[in-house]
C-alpha cells in the first residue's frame, strides 16, 4: 500500500527543487547574457574636460589673438573677433603646418599649401580636409577667459 502523504512529501519536494533549479539556472544564464552584453556593446566613454584659464577679457583686444597650449601641449589661438571669443588648433589639419590669424583678412591661413579657413574654423580653400579643432570658451563674472580642452 502506497502512503499517500509520503507520496506527496516527495512531489512537493521533487516540485521545489525543480523550482530551485530553474530559478538558479535562470540566474546564471541571466548574470552570462548581461556580462556577454557588457563585452560585446561596452558603455560609451563620456569625454571628460577641463578648463584653462587663459587670459582676462581686458587684455585681448578686438581682432587680437593670443596663443596658448592645452593639457598636451597642443597650440591654440584665443581670437577675440567681432563673432566673439573663438578658441582654435593652430595646427592645420592638412598635414600638420601651423596656421595663423589674420586679421585684416578675418581669417586663419596656412602658408604651407596655402589653405584658408574662416573665423570659425572652417575650410574655404585649400586642401585642408577639414576645420580647425575649436574649443569651447567661457567667460566669468570676472572676465577670465576659460578654454574647455578634452582631458586626455
Ligand atoms: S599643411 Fe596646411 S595647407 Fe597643407
Amino acid at each position: 500500500m502506497v502512503d499517500k502523504n509520503n507520496s506527496e512529501d516527495v512531489n512537493r519536494r521533487g516540485f521545489f527543487k525543480r523550482i530551485l533549479m530553474g530559478v538558479g539556472v535562470t540566474l546564471s544564464y541571466g548574470t552570462g547574457a548581461v556580462y556577454g552584453l557588457q563585452f560585446l556593446l561596452p558603455a560609451k566613454k563620456k569625454d571628460r574636460f577641463r578648463k584653462i584659464l587663459v587670459t582676462s577679457l581686458k587684455d585681448i583686444p578686438k581682432d587680437k589673438g593670443k596663443t596658448f597650449k592645452d593639457l598636451q601641449g597642443r597650440e591654440m589661438l584665443l581670437v577675440n573677433t567681432n563673432e566673439g571669443l573663438k578658441a582654435i588648433s593652430t595646427t592645420c589639419t592638412h598635414l600638420g603646418c601651423k596656421s595663423y590669424w589674420e586679421p585684416e583678412n578675418t581669417r586663419f591661413f596656412c602658408p604651407c599649401h596655402d589653405g584658408v579657413f574662416d573665423v570659425n574654423g572652417n575650410v574655404v580653400s585649400g586642401p585642408p580636409p577639414r576645420p580647425l579643432d575649436k574649443y569651447e570658451v567661457e567667460v566669468d563674472e570676472n572676465d577670465n577667459v576659460f578654454v574647455l580642452v578634452k582631458d586626455s
